[in-house]
């Protein structure tokens, strides 16, 4: 029996989480979840977005899935999940893209990971209002958290036989705070065989989407990571299926990359893979590589029978998708 803490938000976050619970539990997983709220709807009896409580189950848990959480846009609260990453010291973001069977997409055999450091950067929430017509927003890079994210992205590659890492940066423009933190990646590639190659952010974005398969592991602060992202999940198929984990020395976080959407939240929409995919991840972290990989053949065969979401083209409901892989397993 594991212990793992559910961190569950709002939007599509309800769905997406019961149906890939349901699937676990078919899978014979035996994990005792310990549920936990964040977000807006929370605000009201406790007064924060991410009460202590939450932090507490994960602490003691060490693992938790996690649900998107709506995060005010232009005003409000600070990010949930920021502020979680920051607490728990999650430092790396970890989201491999890959293609999956019978989702059409414009390139074939995408298989890029995302590296994201996820601590720092412009997220580390430093705003001021200067006067009524100017905002300032500070941009923190330091050396110790960016030479532990391409130590992260190196590891990872050595243990994941990958052959390159490419660090992203607009160093020729944020010379200081994106020059050290290529710096960085310079003299921690110094301890690896695999190589280093280097890109400014603006044309990755372009090369991405003209030859994503040129690129293998990428290497990023905190922002450019989370647009890239995107766009990486843009390659093989959409949000839908970018799955993700943050991970820490301590603590693991795992998630998917998208957001609550709350244009098809409670409509039994969502398309569950993304949150699956990060659940499998979280399986072969605790050790049941056995059931992840039952579920993984679970989910191809699914999308190989055609059955899929509408965002991916086809007309199964969350539940309805979730069930066909239960019937699959
Ligand atoms: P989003 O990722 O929620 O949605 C973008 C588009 O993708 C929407 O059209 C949505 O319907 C679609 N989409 C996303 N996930 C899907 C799924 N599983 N199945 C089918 N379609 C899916 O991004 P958006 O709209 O920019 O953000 C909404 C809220 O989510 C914001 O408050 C944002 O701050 C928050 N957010 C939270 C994250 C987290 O909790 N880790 C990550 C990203 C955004």
């Amino acid at each position: 029996m594991h212990n793992i803490t559910l961190i569950k938000g709002d939007g599509i976050g309800p769905e997406i989480s019961d149906a890939v619970l349901r699937i676990i539990k078919a899978a014979g997983v035996e994990i005792n979840w310990d549920i936990q709220t964040a977000g807006a709807d929370v605000i009201e009896q406790e007064g924060v977005p991410l009460p202590q409580r939450v932090l507490d189950s994960v602490k003691k848990n060490k693992v938790a899935l996690k649900t998107p959480v709506t995060t005010p846009i232009g005003k409000g609260f600070r990010s949930v999940n920021v502020q979680l990453r920051k607490e728990l010291d999650l430092y790396a973001n970890l989201r491999p893209c890959y293609n999956l069977p019978n989702v059409k997409t414009r390139y074939e055999g995408v298989d890029v990971v995302v590296v994201r450091e996820n601590t720092e950067d412009l997220y580390a929430g430093i705003e001021r209002q200067v006067d009524e017509d100017t905002a300032e927003s500070i941009k923190i890079i330091t050396r110790a958290a960016s030479e532990r994210i391409a130590k992260f992205a190196f590891d990872y590659a050595v243990k994941n036989n990958r052959k390159l890492v490419t660090v992203v940066t607009k160093a020729n423009i944020c010379k200081l705070s994106d020059g050290l933190f290529l710096e960085s990646a310079r003299k921690v590639a110094e301890n690896y065989d695999i190589p280093l190659k280097e890109i400014l952010v603006d044309n990755c974005c372009m090369q991405l989407v003209q030859n994503p398969n040129q690129f293998d592991v990428l290497l990023l602060p905190n922002l450019y990571g989370d647009i890239v992202s995107d766009l990486c999940a843009g390659l093989i198929g959409g949000l839908g299926v970018a799955q993700g984990a943050n991970i820490g020395k301590d603590y693991a976080v795992f998630e998917p990359v998208h957001g609550s959407a709350p244009d098809i939240a409670g409509q039994n929409k969502a398309n569950p893979t993304a949150m699956l995919m990060s659940a499998i991840e979280m399986l072969n972290y605790i050790g049941e590589q056995e059931a992840g990989k039952r579920i993984k053949t679970a989910l191809f065969k699914t999308l190989e029978n055609n059955i899929k979401t509408a965002d991916l083209g086809g007309n199964a409901s969350c539940s309805d998708f979730a069930d066909a892989i239960i019937k699959a397993l």
